[in-house]
């Protein structure tokens, strides 16, 4: 597998994904075999929002890789104000062998990855969130040797991590469900996308706003009611998403294994401090498989297989 770059979920079919997947295992399970393969290479990796997960996850996995980190933070403001982002991209593709990007809006990463020559990953945009749906499966397949027979659902305000687990879902053929309060689903252009994709894959795809639709479900997915940038955007919002914190009581009636976070969490709102202490939560889990699914893409990015 040889990806051009990493951008959004809906660019890679099953047979991608699911190489991605076996690829980030097989890292995880031999890391030393991998030691040498960004050796003499440089990942410049753009952070406009925060980060802990993403930053560390890719700086020491890109260590592990035998490559060489380099952070540019918000120092250098909004991309696109002070130079343009094709330059940036340009200038960028000069020096590093790889770009990395955590942007505010989608169009910057497109953008970056139509003027760069060297690939680029999505390290999180408004619109998606791609290294956390990879990390995410890695994580579900290590506890669900049959993905296929998997039922997930996600739950809280419609955004780029529920996008882009929809979207991976529904490519990989795993039964998804989402459940947003009303006027916090995600905007009809995913939903579109991802029923053509269950279509495709022979998987449910189901839309809702009503909780008891999470009966008989596998693992439950949450993650902030309010995301970067979205701040005041909604008001009294734990009105709103109160009825949909996932706690214990909630896991017990649905019957459900696993909750999973992308964190950072905000405890007792989207899940209780409880239940994210507890043995069902594998958020921990997630955040290790973080550097493995984004090592298995640097590694695609230089090999021939
Ligand atoms: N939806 C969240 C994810 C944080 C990793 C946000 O965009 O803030």
């Amino acid at each position: 597998m040889n990806l051009s770059h990493f951008l959004a979920d809906d660019l890679y079919n099953k047979d991608q994904i699911t190489a991605l997947l076996a690829l980030a295992k097989d890292i995880k399970a031999n890391p030393q075999q991998y030691q040498q393969t960004l050796s003499g290479k440089s990942v410049a990796m753009i952070f406009e929002k925060p980060s802990l997960r993403t930053h560390v996850s890719f700086d020491i996995g890109i260590n592990k890789l035998g490559g060489h980190a380099l952070y540019l933070g918000q120092q250098n403001g909004k991309l696109g104000e002070r130079e343009r982002v094709s330059d940036y991209a340009k200038n960028l593709s000069r020096w590093a062998d790889v770009i990395v990007a955590r942007v505010f809006e989608h169009e910057a990463i497109v953008e970056l990855g139509n003027h760069a020559s060297v690939p680029v990953i999505n390290a999180l945009c408004d619109k998606y969130h791609p290294c956390q749906a990879l990390a995410d499966f890695v994580t579900l397949s290590e506890q669900f040797a049959d993905l296929s027979m998997l039922k997930l659902a996600y739950v809280g305000d419609g955004n780029n991590v529920s996008n882009s687990l929809m979207i991976m879902a529904a490519t990989l053929g795993v039964d998804f469900t989402l459940v947003c309060p009303g006027g916090h689903g995600s905007d009809s252009v995913m939903i579109d996308k991802t029923k053509a994709l269950a279509a495709q894959s022979g998987s449910n795809f189901t839309v809702t706003s009503n909780m008891d639709a999470l009966n008989g479900i596998d693992v439950i997915y949450t993650d902030t009611w309010v995301s970067m940038g979205d701040e005041g955007k909604v008001d009294n919002y734990l009105d709103k998403f109160m009825p949909y914190q996932i706690n214990h009581d909630v896991m017990a009636t649905t019957g459900a294994k696993y909750v999973m976070h992308c964190q950072p969490a905000h405890l007792d709102e989207e899940i209780t401090t409880a239940l994210f202490d507890s043995e069902m939560c594998l958020a921990f889990e997630q955040a290790e498989n973080r550097m493995w699914a984004q090592n298995a893409v640097l590694v695609s990015f230089f090999s021939n297989q």
